[in-house]
This record gives C-alpha cells, structure tokens and sequence, in this order.
C-alpha cells in the first residue's frame, strides 16, 4: 500500500516533471526593441546548449520566419525550427520539453496578451533611452502576472544613459537583466545567419531557465 502511494507520488512528479513548459515570450509592444534579434538569438542560445527548442512567429510582418527563408537560400539549416502561430493557438500551447520561444509584433492586442498569458517568463527587450523605457511600462504591466525580465539591447556600453536606464528600472522596482545586449554590426547583420557570438544571450538564457 505505501510502497503503491510511493510510486503513485513519483509517477505524478515525473509527469509534473515531463509537463514542464518552457515557454519564454518576446515581447514589448514599443517597435524595433529588439524583439525578433532576441528571439532568434535565445534560440541559438538553446540549441547550442543541446536544449530542443522552437520559435513560434506570431508576428504577421514575419521577421524570425524570413530568417529561415534567408538561411535556406543560402543552404543553411537553423538548428531550431520557426513556424507561425495565431492567438487560438497561443492560448493552447501544448506543454512539452521543447523550449518555446515567442516572438510578438509590435503594438497592444489581444495576440500579445495571449502569448504572455501562456509563457513562462516574458522577456521585454528595450534600448536603453528613457523614451524607450517610457514605451516599455505597458509591456511591464501587462506582464506583471507573469515572470518577467526587462532587456537592454542595442546598448551603448559605458555610457551614462545605460547607467541612468539602470537606475530607472531598479528604482521602478521593475526586474531586469544585468547582461546588457551591445549595439553590434554583428548583430544586425546576423539575419539569415546562425548566430557564431551570443553576445550574452547565452547567460540571460541560462538566468531564464534557472528561473522557470
Ligand atoms: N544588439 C543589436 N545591435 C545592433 N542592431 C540590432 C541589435 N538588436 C537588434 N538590432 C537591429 O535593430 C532592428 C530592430 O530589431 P528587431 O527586428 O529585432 O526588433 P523588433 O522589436 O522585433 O521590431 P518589430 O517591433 O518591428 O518587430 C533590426 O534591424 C535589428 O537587426
Ligand atoms: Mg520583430
């Protein structure tokens, strides 16, 4: 009888265990924040991990899925795959062990809504300008029932405005990474590539999963 309810209570942690989602966000409704970049790139992050991972484009200008297309003509297969999804089925996103990863359009609507209300952690990427982090509190406040994490890309490293953007965010009490994304050519011009340097993505990566 003990023995049963044993196995009974490890067979329902497994399940929990296998059940576990992994679904992070991209989101920020402000324009050009760095949405796709980071989507493509935590992707990277993923698979060079050795984590099966997919990004699911539910951004109708398409940006993560004409990376792929980009890649194929070139002959490049990414190592992780990009398919497009509606808000029906962001709102029932099967829990697996693939990492999920989401990227959104920009602007408030129900999409964007639905897909942080289903993901695990929302990861909100901004410049580093206070107009920026101006456009980046409805984001904020729309995740607030999730986890969630501000990210500055595009950065100029060293500079007093990142330090100012910095203490902004901690004195808003609002959670964000340390790891700061540079303003690199190198990232702009990654599309269609696999990414080579993450630039930290890998460790804001790592940060997440810890968290989820
Ligand atoms: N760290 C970076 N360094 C340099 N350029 C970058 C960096 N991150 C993103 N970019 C460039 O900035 C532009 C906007 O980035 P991206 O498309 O990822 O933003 P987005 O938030 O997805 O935009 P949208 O709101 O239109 O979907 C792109 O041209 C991209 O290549
Ligand atoms: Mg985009």
């Amino acid at each position: 009888m003990t023995i049963h309810r044993y196995i009974t209570i490890a067979l329902y942690y497994s399940i929990l265990y296998d059940c576990h989602m992994s679904i992070i966000t991209v989101a920020n409704t402000k324009g050009g924040a760095g949405k796709s970049t980071s989507a493509i790139f935590l992707a990277t992050a993923a698979a060079r991990a050795g984590r099966q991972v997919r990004v699911l484009d539910a951004d109708p200008q398409g940006t993560a899925s004409e990376w792929v297309w980009a890649a194929e003509e070139d002959g490049t297969v990414l190592p992780f795959t990009v398919e497009p999804v509606n808000a029906a089925s962001l709102r029932h996103l099967h829990s697996d062990d693939v990492i999920t990863i989401v990227d959104t359009p920009p602007g408030e609507s129900s999409l964007v809504q639905a897909a942080i209300d289903s993901s695990d952690f929302v990861i909100i990427p901004t410049k580093a300008t206070s107009a920026d982090l101006w456009r980046t509190a409805a984001t904020v406040a729309a995740a607030a029932h999730r986890l969630s994490g501000v990210l500055i890309t595009q950065a100029r490293t060293g500079t007093t405005l990142l330090n100012e953007v910095k203490t902004q965010l901690h004195k808003d009490d609002v959670s964000y990474f340390d790891t700061v994304i540079p303003l690199r050519e190198a990232i702009a011009s990654a599309v269609g590539t696999i990414p080579t340097e993450l630039w930290g993505y890998d460790i804001v990566l790592d940060e997440i999963m810890k968290e989820i």
